[in-house]
């Protein structure tokens, strides 16, 4: 998968380096690039924002920058990337979206700032590829850097051979709707607290019952708006909601 990350704080997503989003690239499952969005200003001191049109606090993105970048890194007679803005206004962040992402060849991120990007940069772009607005929560952050990292982790994760075992990208909370049940590891009692005994049992069955209630629990508590949405037929008559 090919990512372009537009930004004026490109040491913001030093992180992309790292850990298992680093070894994805290293192995060239990743082709991840960062640009400056200064690179495409057009004047002097380089600006990228300006006073918002119709008056209000803060500072709007001019436009300029991102039609450069648009320009250089998009050409018109080749194939487009789905442009990826995050922010607040944005749909929320889901596995699903996540999925839906991970299945497309080319992501190319704009990270905003500051009050946000002029909306002629979205429409323009939506001439000829997908945009698509993303928020991490209803919560405002200073830009849009932070849940790029956020959204490429969430993506990378689903891309093949990316994980070395698939089989967790089955059992973790949300793929089946519902949080997952709490985990243990070693010692079997620490500080006086010891590890539930089903989880040493060895009885797979008993197992598997335990972690299923835990995770109907957990999600019942907090988050109910997820068991609502459940697919009808997703619980069962052995489901027992606490
Ligand atoms: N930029 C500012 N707030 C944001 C949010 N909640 N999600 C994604 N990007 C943002």
């Amino acid at each position: 998968m090919r990512i372009d990350v537009l930004t004026i704080f490109p040491e913001y997503l030093a992180p992309l380096d790292l850990s298992l989003i680093g070894r994805a690239r290293q192995h060239g499952l990743l082709d991840i690039t960062v640009h400056d969005l200064r690179t495409w200003t057009v004047d002097v001191h380089r600006t990228v924002d300006d006073t918002p049109y119709g008056g209000g606090p803060g500072m709007v993105m001019r436009p300029e920058p991102w039609g450069g970048a648009f320009d250089q890194l998009v050409p018109a007679d080749g194939p487009v990337p789905r442009f990826v803005v995050p922010g607040p206004a944005g749909v929320p962040l889901t596995q699903s979206l996540a999925a839906e992402l991970a299945a497309e060849p080319w992501l190319l991120f704009g990270c905003g700032r500051y009050e946000g990007i002029d909306q002629r940069v979205l429409d323009v772009a939506a001439e000829r590829m997908t945009v698509t607005e993303v928020s991490l929560g209803d919560v405002v952050l200073f830009g849009g850097e932070v849940a790029v990292l956020a959204v490429v982790e969430a993506v990378t994760r689903l891309l093949p051979g990316v994980l070395g075992n698939a089989e967790s990208l089955l059992e973790e909370s949300h793929t089946g709707g519902l949080l997952e049940a709490p985990v243990y590891t070693k010692p079997a009692e620490w500080r006086g607290r010891a590890v539930p005994e089903v989880l040493r049992s060895g009885d797979h069955g008993k197992i598997a019952r335990w972690r299923r209630d835990q995770a109907l629990i957990r999600t019942a508590r907090r988050r109910p708006d997820l068991l609502s949405a459940l697919p009808p037929g997703t619980l069962d008559r052995t489901d027992q909601l606490a």
